[in-house]
């Protein structure tokens, strides 16, 4: 996809690709983007507040913008979103968004979006937008309907959450320093944290910044993780000297932490993705860990497991990431209601096979950053029905919701991430 050096023409072309073409932000808000800070958030601005903005533009238009055109309806967002959410003048965001009408080749439309974007600002305080739930929750209806299933008494509380901006959450290593003497460090360098109130390793910072502003990140001090990513670290009982396989490692944040917190871990880092397995490696690299990296499909044993059975499995198994929508609000819009019966099927899958490397006595830590228990318990339940040697170790957080299986921590609580997580041990023989 080609992104022009506009900051306005690139938020509108990303937001056509996500919308109309099912593209992540990931995949094209890269760091090499020009403007990129402010291009990501304009995006990720449009999107937390999509169904609103939208609403907010319809009665401005005379007429439905042609389906061949629909790129000046991402372009018009941008430009409300600007007047409304940023700290840019007026005139700036309006002049900057009709400027941008020649990048993305509709200069004709120069006058209607000028027009639009003038008449919001004259109608702004009076415009009336439609009432649902969409308008007032900012998801799509089917996805408000189904956390209202899940969650009867939190849903509005998640969706909430859902369109907060997330803090940027740090992961201390512990191999090389004290969360304290770090936050001390950040002091020194004008940043501001404060040691997150339940996961010890975690530090929050009050404002995000670039890592390249982290004193001591390229010497492996600290890595950006969420706190309740850094939950899984202190869940799966191990020992030193281990042996561990992280099943779904890439790209390592979960696998890094196990080698920090244990000394002489034996971890065998499994991902599917290579090319995910690339940025595993890198991180290991930057925080002067090792482990033994294959790129595999972990159901398929015969391809790269040997035999030896594992004392630990991490099994952070791929999900609908409906816990991370405040991180990645293309989410909202990329799943479908169809995709979690496969990717439930996808998860039992991961877990029947892995489970066979485990040994008796040993545990696996199973984790989602779903909120979902068709994908969570629903999973653990027909896996429980199948294997009479998998024992429910009963798991209780300082933060969250005990499930019928696991542990559920709700997008927002305690300024986290939504996850699930279950722990088996394997029956003694
Ligand atoms: C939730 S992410 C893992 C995040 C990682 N544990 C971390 O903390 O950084 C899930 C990963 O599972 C991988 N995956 C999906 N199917 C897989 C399979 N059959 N075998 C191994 N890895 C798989 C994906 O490539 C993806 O990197």
């Amino acid at each position: 996809m080609k992104i022009s050096p506009n900051a306005r023409a690139s938020a509108a072309q990303i937001l056509f690709a996500v919308m109309e073409d099912g593209v992540s932000l990931g995949d094209v808000i890269k760091p090499s983007l020009p403007d990129r800070a402010l291009v990501q958030q304009l995006c990720y601005g449009c999107l937390r507040s999509y169904f609103l903005l939208s609403s907010l533009l319809q009665p401005l238009l005379s007429k439905s913008i042609k389906k061949k055109d629909r790129i000046l309806h991402y372009l018009l967002l941008v430009g409300i979103y600007q007047i409304r959410d940023l700290n840019i003048p007026n005139h700036a965001a309006v002049s900057e968004t009709v400027a941008a009408v020649n990048i993305i080749n509709k200069s004709w439309a120069k006058g209607l979006v000028n027009a639009v974007l003038r008449n919001y600002l004259r109608q702004q305080d009076d415009l009336v937008t439609r009432e649902n739930e969409e308008v007032l929750f900012n998801h799509p209806q089917w996805l408000i309907d189904k956390i209202k299933l899940n969650f009867p008494l939190h849903w509005q509380a998640i969706l909430k959450a859902n369109s907060e901006r997330a803090p940027m959450c740090l992961r201390v290593n512990a191999r090389l320093c004290q969360r304290d003497d770090y936050i001390s460090l950040l002091q020194q360098h004008d940043i501001h944290a404060t040691p997150h109130p339940i996961v010890d390793s975690a530090i929050v910072l009050d404002a995000p910044c670039d890592v390249k502003q982290l004193p001591g990140f390229y010497d492996g001090l600290v890595s950006v993780q969420d706190a309740s990513a850094q939950y899984c670290g202190f869940l799966l009982p191990l020992a030193d000297s281990s042996a561990v396989l992280d099943a779904c490692s890439a790209p390592g944040g979960k696998a890094c932490h196990l080698l920090e917190r244990f000394t002489d871990l034996r971890l065998t880092a499994i991902d599917i993705s290579e090319i995910r397995n690339k940025l595993t490696q890198e991180n290991l690299s930057r925080l002067q860990l090792s482990a033994q990296l294959l790129s595999a499909d972990a159901c398929d044993l015969d391809t790269w497991w040997d035999g030896e059975r594992f004392d630990g499995i991490l099994l952070d198994a791929p999900c609908s990431a409906t816990g991370v929508i405040r991180r990645h609000p293309d989410i909202k819009f990329l799943r479908r209601e169809n995709d979690f019966k496969a990717l439930a099927n996808t998860q039992l899958n991961l877990l029947q096979h892995v489970w066979q490397t485990l040994k008796p006595g040993g545990h696996l830590l199973f984790a989602t950053c779903s909120i979902m228990s068709e994908e969570n318990d629903g999973v653990i339940e027909k896996f429980l029905q199948q294997q009479s040697s998998a024992m429910l170790i009963t798991l209780k957080l300082n933060i969250g919701h005990a499930t019928k299986h696991g542990w559920q921590i709700l997008p927002g609580e305690e300024d986290m991430d939504g996850f699930y997580y279950c722990l088996f041990q394997h029956e003694c023989q």
